[in-house]
Parts: C-alpha cells; structure tokens; sequence
C-alpha cells in the first residue's frame, strides 16, 4: 500500500501461490479457444486496431467462473485492504484473462476511457512459467521522472498500479504470453457485461 501510494505502482513477486496459480493456468488452458480479439474503448465504443494492441482476451463473470473462486476472493481481500488503508471506496472490478500471441503488444496507453473514468486500480497478474531473458513481452512503466521501468511478466507476479496516471506499454512478445488482468473500480460499471461484488 505504502509502496503504491508513493510510487503510484507496485510490483509483487509470487503474488499468487501455487494452488491458485494452478487453478488459473488449467483454466486459461480450458478457455484458450473462446478468447477473442481485444479492441480499444469501452463496451459501446470499440474498435480493433491490431496495430495498436495485439491480445486476445476472455471476460471473466464471477458467477459462471467458479472455479476461480479463490481468484476471486484473494480480489475481495485486496479491495478490502485498499478500502480500509487508502479509503479508495472501490465497489466492483472486472477482470479478463490475456494471451498475447507471438510478436503481440500493446502501444504506451492509460487505462481508462474517454467515456468512463472509473478504473482506479490496475491488477495485472502474470502466469508465464520460465519466462527467458529475451523473451521480450516487458510491461514498460513510464515513471514520473521521465524515466522507464520494464517488467518482466514473471510467474505469480503481480503489478498494481493507478489506471489513471500511469502511462504505460506491453513490448512485442517472442513467445505466447499469459495473464490475467483487471481493473478495481470506484464505481460499478453498470454494463451488466461485468459480475460485481
Ligand atoms: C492492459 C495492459 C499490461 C500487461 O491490458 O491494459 O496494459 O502487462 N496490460 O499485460
Ligand atoms: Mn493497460
């Protein structure tokens, strides 16, 4: 929290322990079929630029996704932190699985919309095993001091970081990269698309 506050981010290594690690892994290996291209903008307001962003996703629903459910506790756990120690007043999140295929990215961008501004806190978790040097697929942070941070998408790291300040870039991936990826929100979406808390 402390980290966050100061740094406007945070990077957390084995975030996510073995048994949800392994939940979350069988799961993407489930779904990988159903993922779809992902666009930019909001629900009514999407566009597919693959020269943009070049990842498939999976919109998670809480109620169908059961066998997620300790994924979806250890997200109420975290609001519940933020909430109590930042006073942040988040009330809902919503969350999609990533693949990015081989050559994959995402331009330097902010996560929120121009149409809705909701998205306080970015969650991103990464469940890539082995991930090489050379790889590629960084998270790249551009810090306020004008300089940049890159981030590898290590297994069971996790990064946080304010949606509306932190500009930031996925570099080209030389391999299949995995995540998933969400957004703790001050105020419920109302898209019906998104199961809330
Ligand atoms: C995003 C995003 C970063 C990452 O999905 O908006 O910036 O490291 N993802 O996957
Ligand atoms: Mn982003």
């Amino acid at each position: 929290m402390d980290e966050l506050a100061l740094n406007d981010y945070v990077i957390i290594d084995d975030f996510l322990r073995e048994d949800r690690l392994n939940v979350l892994q069988a799961f993407f290996k489930e779904h990988l079929e159903a993922f779809t291209k992902a666009g930019i903008g909001a629900l009514n307001d999407q566009m597919i630029r693959s020269d943009i962003r070049g990842d498939f996703t999976y919109w998670l629903d809480r109620k169908r996704d059961t066998p997620l459910d300790s994924i979806w506790s250890l997200i109420d756990e975290t609001i519940h932190i933020y909430n109590r120690y930042c006073y942040l007043g988040l009330s809902g999140y919503e969350f999609h699985l990533a693949h990015y295929p081989t050559g994959g990215h995402y331009d330097k961008h902010l996560d929120q919309f121009n149409n809705r501004n909701n998205r306080t806190i970015s969650m991103i978790f990464y469940l890539n095993k082995n991930w090489q040097k050379g790889d590629g697929g960084e998270l790249e942070i551009y810090q306020e001091d004008g300089s940049t941070l890159l981030v590898e998408p290590l297994e069971a790291r996790c990064v946080m970081f304010k949606s509306a300040v932190v500009p930031h870039a996925v570099l080209a991936s030389n391999k299949p990269r995995y995540s998933l990826t969400g957004w703790l929100l001050q105020q419920p979406s109302k898209l019906g698309q998104f199961s809330l808390t």
